[in-house]
């Protein structure tokens, strides 16, 4: 498959998947991630919210001498820069694939009276456009995994991101990359890439390596595996149907994303995947 269908696979899914997402998910928050529940979290919008946080602590520990720029590299409906901005004065910019999202996204930011300080663009954040202001701090939540090259993405990030600015990713990761060699592994794995239009799948080796091709030094990497909701009443319903409908799932895009997610859900409860937030520095050019 080029490079322009997977993208166009991704921009569909997400066109069509995100009203889903908003309504029928379990997202009051405008997140279309999952929710944490690390210690001291009390309610669903801060389990929504724990990465959005993180980032915010990331931002307050910077000195920065002026108000900082910020990129959400797959950005949803701009709900983790709608609350970055409440939080730490920013201003940001949002990218994503979907039309549909890209639309929510700037409805979502003039609504909460950020129009002068945040904005949302429908682009590739594997080709990203030239002009763009240049980054302190360059984010991507459960994003990346989509990457149709995950070496192109960091290439932009390193353009995108100034000489000591931040990069974090947040996402799924590969436990151990010759899991294609283990039959059961291989089997969900697949399922799981089928399913959510996941490109980069990478372990914790592959991707320092893209990193530091692209001129970044690893900070931070925190497994945040054991406070994701796994194995929950609606997961073992949602598990039963899809084992029933099997691959008819992939014709309807609500089923496939139900598809995806059961697998994902056997990936991380047998330790093939881990759900890890990293943060890289970018190093002086
Ligand atoms: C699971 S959603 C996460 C959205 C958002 N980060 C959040 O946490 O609410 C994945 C996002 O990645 C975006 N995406 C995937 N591949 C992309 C690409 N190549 N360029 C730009 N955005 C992309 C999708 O459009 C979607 O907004």
């Amino acid at each position: 498959m080029t490079n322009n269908t997977l993208s166009q696979h991704i921009q569909r899914f997400y066109d069509e998947n995100t009203g889903f997402f908003l309504t029928l998910g379990h997202s009051s928050e405008g997140s279309i991630h999952r929710a944490i529940w690390a210690y001291g979290v009390s309610s669903r919008a801060e389990a929504l919210h724990y990465i959005d946080d993180k980032i915010c602590k990331l931002l307050l520990d910077n000195n920065y001498s002026s108000e900082p720029h910020i990129v959400d590299l797959g950005c949803g409906v701009a709900s983790s820069l709608c609350y970055i901005e409440s939080q730490f004065s920013v201003t940001g910019l949002g990218i994503t694939l979907s039309e549909k999202q890209c639309k929510l996204a700037e409805q979502r930011i003039k609504k909460q009276g950020y129009s002068k300080k945040l904005q949302c663009i429908q682009s590739d954040f594997c080709k990203l456009p030239k002009d763009l202001q240049k980054a302190d701090l360059a984010f991507s939540i459960e994003s990346f995994v989509h990457a149709q090259s995950a070496g192109a993405f960091f290439h932009q990030a390193s353009s995108l991101v100034k000489p000591g600015g931040l990069l974090v990713i947040c996402d799924d990761f590969l436990t151990d990359e010759d899991l294609s060699h283990d039959k059961k592994a291989a089997y969900w794995l697949e399922r799981f890439q089928e399913g959510w239009v996941i490109n980069s799948l990478l372990s914790n080796e592959q991707v320092n390596k893209y990193a530091t091709q692209a001129g970044f030094k690893k900070i931070e990497s925190q497994n945040l595996t054991p406070y994701l909701e796994i194995n929950r009443p609606r997961d073992y319903f949602i598990s039963l149907l899809v084992r029933v409908l099997n691959k008819f799932s992939l014709k309807n895009p609500y089923l496939q994303m139900l598809y995806g997610g059961d697998a994902l859900q056997k990936c991380l409860s047998k330790q093939w995947i881990n759900y890890e937030f990293k943060v890289w520095q970018k190093l002086n050019d």
